[in-house]
């Protein structure tokens, strides 16, 4: 690039950690938050740019890394009618946004006793029968930020297919956008979760690896190691730390044995 063209161009550096790093004169675009119009650099997340604005988030602010969900948000951009969906942590600004959040939609969950279900598909019938109620329009589907194929683990819930709609449901971060959507009035997630939780007790291979290290530690193997590192200080634990045995990055997956096999 020629030095004036490199002159002309503003430097783009992107907001990291929990504070926007602008650039100088960095570029500012309109929001509109709540219906409120605000100035704000164009770098930024939708979540970034309301603190930008002075919102707070004191409490239940979420995980800010496209995880646990609490930032559901609902926007739509000028000239078109369409509702969008976006996570606000995820999702950059773009101009005349018109936007609000939706960090918990209250979406009906059945009470239930994980360890009493025997993982019948009857069970989640029974709890949830509003599953039946789906109409199959894929309004859920489209909202989900997380490319979720709602609909087809809900459909895969209606065939008695838990292992299916627990498998296709992994990625589900319980934001509740679908529900929001659903003219059934479906709380899709809270199935989901059931599902996957049954999945897990009743349908899935037990690991036996996991089982023999349960074992191990409640027999107390480990307690003289960990009473040990417990008891050291910083630089012992990093000098520890750095001086581990570790798998080269070229070993063979599930080859690898250490040295010290004390602890395995
Ligand atoms: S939005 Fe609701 S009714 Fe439509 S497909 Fe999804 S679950 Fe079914
Ligand atoms: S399935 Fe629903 S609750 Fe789960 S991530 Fe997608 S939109 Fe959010
Ligand atoms: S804050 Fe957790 S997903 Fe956005």
């Amino acid at each position: 690039m020629d030095k004036e063209k490199s002159e002309k161009t503003p430097k783009k550096t992107m907001a990291t950690g929990d504070r926007a790093i602008l650039p100088e004169g960095a570029k500012t675009i309109p929001i509109y938050i709540m219906g409120k119009k605000y100035e704000v650099p164009e770098t930024l997340t939708i979540l970034k740019a309301m603190e930008y604005a002075g919102f707070k988030f004191i409490r239940g602010c979420g995980c800010r890394g496209g995880i646990c969900g609490a930032c559901g948000t609902v926007y739509r951009k000028p000239g078109d009618y369409k509702l969008q969906v976006g996570l606000a942590c995820q999702t950059v600004v773009e101009p005349d946004m018109y936007l609000t959040q939706i960090p918990f939609f209250p979406a009906n969950r059945a009470p239930y006793r994980l360890e009493e279900l025997e993982g019948k598909p009857e069970e989640i019938f029974k709890l949830y029968p509003e599953v039946f109620r789906c109409v199959a329009c894929n309004a859920c589907t489209k909202a989900c930020p997380m490319d979720v194929k709602v609909l087809d683990y809900v459909s895969a819930i209606k065939q008695g297919n838990i292992a299916k709609a627990a498998q296709l449901s992994f990625d589900c971060i319980q934001c509740g956008l679908c529900a929001s959507r659903c003219m059934g009035e479906l709380p899709q997630y809270h199935f989901a979760q059931l599902a996957r939780r049954i999945y897990g007790k009743r349908i899935a291979p037990k690991s036996k690896h996991l089982e023999k290290r349960v074992e191990e530690i409640e027999s107390g193997k480990y307690d003289e190691i960990l009473k040990k590192l417990t008891q050291m200080d910083q630089k012992e634990l990093e000098k520890l730390y750095m001086e581990r045995e570790r798998e080269p990055d070229t070993s063979v997956p599930g080859e690898w044995v250490p040295k010290e096999t004390k602890y395995l």
